[in-house]
């Protein structure tokens, strides 16, 4: 019998193969990172066939780190960025355009329009030009629309895109990704007609959607296609967050707090998303509250790659460890606007607070600091939404390695901080979906059982320090707002 599950982990930054046991111990893993292009200001895109390419190849060099084959596979799971755009010619199997990233802000003028009731009673999200409904308007409205009404173009998010390639042409996607399209009715889990009439999105390019896990067809010579779930859904799956009221929050490019609600969607009144946790099979679906926040690690990122301050990530820990703390400054990263709770995408980033005394040790702390506060505010949605409050947060994601930014983490919260024995908890949902799908695990309790924490850090910050940090935190908002671009 076969002892192994693979899970392929498209993300935004990068894509990996990871293989895990029956225990869910990681076996091998292998990751590449792919070019992100901003041909403008607000704007972000990938190359698809790269990301493919990525894709096979991670694959291929983590199976070959683990001295195994395909056959000893039980299945596969994929799990992937959210909401990105992917627009692929029906006969070649090519991308017609550069694939339009969540982070994306061009279509801030076509989101003004859009009426915020139908969008958030129909879908459960708030109107955003982070959803993919906009940005396929406006790949179709430059250029594309005859191509996509003669039915030559398809449509998909990442999921689709890979799907596609590894079974040779199934055009589907799951439940949980079709739920941040902005174009599924969230309480019949179908396209909404008349969502797709406002937007002018033909419904033939659309894929089916189908379970988050299932057998959808076979790649590599017959392994399973197992799995397909959005990755913040599979970070919570991966951190067995199954009954109502567990959360967790992941650190990658952004930061993403899912609340599991169980089998009826809670709506939110404070700025946060109703959405798709997951679906397996013809089982009933499980509902998440979601605090999305745009840039997480990407302010990490921004440092490194942008201004070069950072040699790599790892020494953002390093380099603000040199100092007790940020000496009042505040780095609002708000690159793609705000998302959760303020969703203001013409908000602009902004560092304040500096005199000469400041340093790069200072901004990288307050970049960190800026991670914690970014979650607070979505924790104190999330408490005003369910009525419950979190008395410890599971977390997740490559931000977690940051020693300092959990524990800045836990100090801005005031709630303890705990990270699993497997950091890699969106890979491993992904292969937890794939693995019930195919038998390979027999229920949800042999996962309960894997889970193990590696780390806790406890709040050591005074009320009084909270109560001040975040009363400059959130005047650092304000002046983010209604910045004139
Ligand atoms: O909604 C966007 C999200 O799915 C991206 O996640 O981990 O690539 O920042 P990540």
């Amino acid at each position: 019998m076969t002892q192994y599950v693979g899970a392929i982990d498209q993300g935004t930054t990068s894509t990996r193969f990871m293989i895990f046991d029956r225990s869910g111990a990681e076996i091998a893993r292998h990751q590449l990172e792919h070019r992100q292009i901003f041909p403008a200001s607000g704007w972000v895109e990938h190359d698809a066939t790269e990301i493919w390419e990525n894709t096979r190849k991670t694959i291929d060099v983590a199976l070959g780190h683990a001295g195994l084959g395909p056959s000893d596979l039980a299945a596969i799971g994929i799990t992937n960025q959210r909401e990105t755009v992917v627009l692929w010619d029906k006969a070649t199997g090519t991308p017609v355009a550069p694939a339009i990233v969540w982070q994306d802000t061009r279509t801030s003028a076509l989101v003004e329009k859009l009426d915020a009731e139908l969008i958030r009673s129909r879908t459960g999200l708030t109107p955003a030009t982070y959803f993919s409904a906009t940005k396929l308007q406006w790949l179709l409205d430059n250029g594309l629309r005859a191509r996509a009404e003669r039915g030559e173009i398809l449509f998909g998010t990442i999921d689709s895109w890979l799907i596609w390639n590894l079974t040779g042409g199934l055009h589907i996607t799951d439940v949980t990704n079709a739920s941040r399209t902005m174009l599924m009715d969230l309480a019949k889990l179908e396209w909404d007609d008349e969502l797709l009439s406002l937007f002018d999105i033909p419904r033939a390019m659309l894929p089916q959607i189908r379970s988050s896990g299932e057998v959808y067809g076979t790649a590599l010579d017959g392994v399973p296609i197992a799995a397909a779930i959005g990755d913040q859904q599979a970070a919570l799956f991966g951190q067995t967050c199954l009954s109502p009221g567990e959360a967790k929050c992941t650190y990658g490019t952004g930061g993403f707090l899912l609340m599991n609600t169980g089998t009826t969607p809670i709506r939110s009144s404070h700025g946060l998303l109703t959405t798709v946790a997951y679906r397996f099979g013809e089982q009933e679906p499980a509902y998440a509250l979601e605090g999305s926040i745009a840039a997480a690690g990407a302010a990490v990122q921004w440092l490194r790659d942008q201004l070069g301050i950072l040699d790599s990530a790892a020494t953002s820990e390093t380099l603000a460890a040199t100092v007790d703390d940020s000496a009042g400054v505040c780095f609002v990263p708000a690159f793609s606007g705000l998302f959760a709770p303020y969703w203001r995408p013409d908000a602009r980033g902004a560092i304040v607070g500096l005199s000469r005394f400041h340093t790069a040790a200072h901004i990288t702390r307050a970049a960190l600091e800026a991670i914690g506060y970014q979650t607070r505010d979505v924790v104190e949605a999330m408490a005003q939404d369910s009525g419950t409050t979190l008395d410890i947060l599971k977390v997740d994601g490559g931000v977690t390695a940051n020693d300092l930014c959990m524990q800045l983490q836990a100090d801005i919260l005031g709630v303890p901080v705990s990270r699993p024995a497997v950091a890699e908890t969106t890979a491993l949902g992904a292969a937890y979906a794939a693995g019930l799908a195919v038998g390979f695990w027999s229920s949800v309790d042999d996962l309960r059982a894997n889970w193990r924490e590696d780390r806790r850090w406890q709040p050591t910050w005074t009320a009084e320090r909270r109560a001040e940090g975040t009363t400059r935190w959130r005047a650092a908002i304000d002046r983010t707002l209604d910045w004139v671009i």
